[in-house]
C-alpha cells in the first residue's frame, strides 16, 4: 500500500470536488490517500511522508496560479523523487478541439516553466459556478460562456467534468507504481 498525496489548489471549488474524487478513487485502489489544499496545509504538513504525489489546480485568465508555481518549485526535489502525476481542470478542456489543445498547452507551459515532469498529465473540464462568483465575475463569466457554448443560467452552477475520465487517470497512475510502493505494506508482513 502507498501513502498517496492529492495536493491542490482551487479557487472557486470545482478542483477540490475533483481532488477528492481522486483521493476516493486511490483509496477504492488500495492505497492511503491524504488531500491538501495547498493554500491551508495542515501543520507539520511534509512531502516527504508520500511514496506518490498527485497535483491538481485549475486556469484562471490563461494560467495556473502563482501559488502553484511557487508550491511546485519549493517542492521539486521531492516532486521528482517520487511518481508524481499533475491534472489540469479549465473550461478549454470542456471546448472545441482548439480549446482542449489550449488547456493541453496551459499544462505543456507549466511544468516547463516549473522544471518538472510528472509521470502522468491530465486535463479535465472543470465548471461555471456561477454562485460562487460576484457580481463581476459573473457578468463576465456569463460574456465567456455565451460566446463559447455553455451555461448562462447564473442562478445555478455547471459541472462538465467527466468523472469516468477523472477514475481512469486515478487507474493509469496507480498502474505505473513501482512494486515496491504498492507492496509496501505486504513487505512488512
Ligand atoms: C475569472 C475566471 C477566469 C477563467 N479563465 C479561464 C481561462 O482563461 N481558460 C479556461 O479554460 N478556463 C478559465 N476559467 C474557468 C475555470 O478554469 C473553471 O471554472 C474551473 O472549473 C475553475 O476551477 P476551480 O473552481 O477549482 O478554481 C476561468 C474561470 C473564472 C472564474
Amino acid at each position: 500500500m502507498a501513502k498517496i498525496l492529492i495536493a491542490y489548489d482551487t479557487t472557486e471549488g470545482q478542483t477540490r470536488k475533483i481532488a477528492q474524487s481522486v483521493g476516493d478513487s486511490v483509496r477504492r485502489g488500495g492505497h492511503d490517500a491524504q488531500v491538501v489544499d495547498i493554500r491551508r496545509p495542515p501543520s507539520g504538513f511534509a512531502l516527504d511522508a508520500f511514496d506518490a504525489i498527485v497535483v491538481g489546480a485549475s486556469i484562471h485568465l490563461g494560467k495556473h496560479s502563482r501559488r502553484l508555481l511557487k508550491f511546485v518549485r519549493r517542492h521539486q526535489v521531492r516532486l521528482k523523487a517520487v511518481p508524481s502525476a499533475f491534472f489540469s481542470v479549465s473550461l478549454s478542456a470542456a471546448g472545441s478541439d482548439k480549446e482542449k489543445a489550449d488547456a493541453k498547452r496551459f499544462v505543456e507551459e507549466f511544468v516547463q516553466q516549473a522544471d518538472w515532469s510528472p509521470t502522468v498529465k491530465a486535463t479535465f473540464a472543470g465548471g461555471l459556478r456561477y454562485r460562487e462568483y460576484g457580481v463581476l465575475k459573473r457578468w463576465m463569466m456569463k460574456k465567456i460562456a455565451k460566446a463559447g457554448g455553455k451555461d448562462t443560467d447564473a442562478s445555478k452552477n455547471h459541472e462538465y467534468t467527466d468523472w469516468t475520465a477523472v477514475e481512469q487517470f486515478v487507474r493509469s497512475f496507480l498502474a505505473g507504481l513501482e512494486p515496491r510502493q504498492t507492496e509496501k505494506g505486504d513487505s512488512k508482513l
